[in-house]
């Protein structure tokens, strides 16, 4: 870690909406200095993003985006010190070439991808995104301007196979055929609207016995159902691919991923990437390395951080570097 760099904001910036996670891990990997361009692709409160542009000027900047207009607001404010250098898109984080063409950004530095659901998505009634909140609809998009199904359209027509592919590959439950059992069952007489009603379900179809300890009962469902609700792996994967057509040799490209879905994405990328995937090439040679692994295994949060806020338990921190041609 540079030990030259300016005092970063205090952990509270953006804090009660979302505390940033590893942030001075992340700020020592990505090495914003003055001058540079970075992107922080998923701003939520904009915790990460301002300790990153307290390094970045003069003559730095730092583009923002999230998908989620609220998450805009709030990074707003927190980034209100930092204004000047300082440009906020709602946008998906695979819509980054689009972006930086808008912008007229050829090429950045540093690049955030911080994944999930911040803690406000979450704590906020209304936005169906958790089991705590049995009133609320079951929605749990990101973005519900830009339309799409909810989770409650999802548990409502998916086919029954359907649906417990779905469960069982986006969160790895074991009980995802008899929950999508029970849930067709029960839609038949009343369709799914509230979150209430779903975790009534999961819970009639996990037996007490085989019930997790360390969570809800109902965890890796809602899980399963925010990632098809908002498409969150497959635009991973495009969005890591064009993050690194856009940095400059030695840039860095940063992801904090907080389940084993993303981080596989991730590690398999940089492995390609890195030239130690499986042989691609022509004849299986491997494709020539593009960037240099700056974590070999992922970083993960002390155990000090953990205590203090325990949503980054899960947390893998994996960072890559471009490497010069
Ligand atoms: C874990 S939070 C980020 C927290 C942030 N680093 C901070 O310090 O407050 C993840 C954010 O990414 C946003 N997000 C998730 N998927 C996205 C996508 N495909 N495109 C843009 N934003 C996305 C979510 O709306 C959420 O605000």
């Amino acid at each position: 870690m540079r030990n030259d760099s300016p005092a970063p904001p205090a952990l509270g910036a953006g804090g009660a909406y979302h505390i940033p996670v590893m942030r001075d891990a992340v700020v020592a990997l990505l090495d914003p200095r003055p001058g540079r361009v970075f992107v922080d692709a998923t701003l939520g409160g904009g915790g990460h993003a301002a300790a990153l542009a307290a390094h970045l000027a003069p003559g730095g900047r730092l583009i923002g985006l999230d998908r989620d207009p609220d998450a805009l607001a709030e990074a707003g404010r927190t980034l209100a010190p930092f204004a000047e250098i300082v440009t906020l898109v709602q946008a998906r984080f695979d819509s980054l070439p689009q972006v930086l063409d808008d912008l007229q950004v050829e090429m950045i530095d540093g690049i955030l991808f911080d994944l999930g659901v911040s803690s406000h998505q979450l704590d906020t009634p209304g936005r169906g995104f958790s089991f705590k909140d049995p009133d609320a609809p079951l929605d749990m998009r990101m973005n519900p301007a830009a339309g799409g199904p909810t989770a409650a359209d999802l548990v409502n027509t998916l086919p029954e196979r359907e649906l417990a592919a779905l469960i069982r590959e986006n969160s790895d439950e074991r009980w995802a055929a008899r929950i999508a059992r029970f849930i067709a069952e029960r839609r038949q007489g009343t369709p799914y609207r509230a979150v209430g009603q779903l975790v009534e379900t999961v819970l009639a179809a996990m037996p007490a016995g085989a019930r997790p300890d360390d969570k809800h009962a109902a965890t890796r469902t809602f899980q399963a159902l925010r990632i098809a609700v908002n498409d969150e792996l497959t635009i991973l994967g495009h969005a890591l691919e064009s993050a690194v057509d856009r940095l400059n040799k030695g840039g860095v490209l940063a992801v904090l991923s907080y389940h084993s879905l993303e981080d596989r994405i991730v590690k398999q990328l940089f492995a390609r990437l890195s030239g130690r995937g499986e042989g691609q090439g022509p004849y299986g040679t491997r494709p020539p390395a593009v960037v240099e692994l700056l974590t070999r295994r992922p970083l993960a949060p002390a155990a000090e951080e953990v205590a203090a806020n325990p949503r980054a338990r899960s947390a893998h921190l994996r960072a890559a570097r471009r490497l010069p041609d």
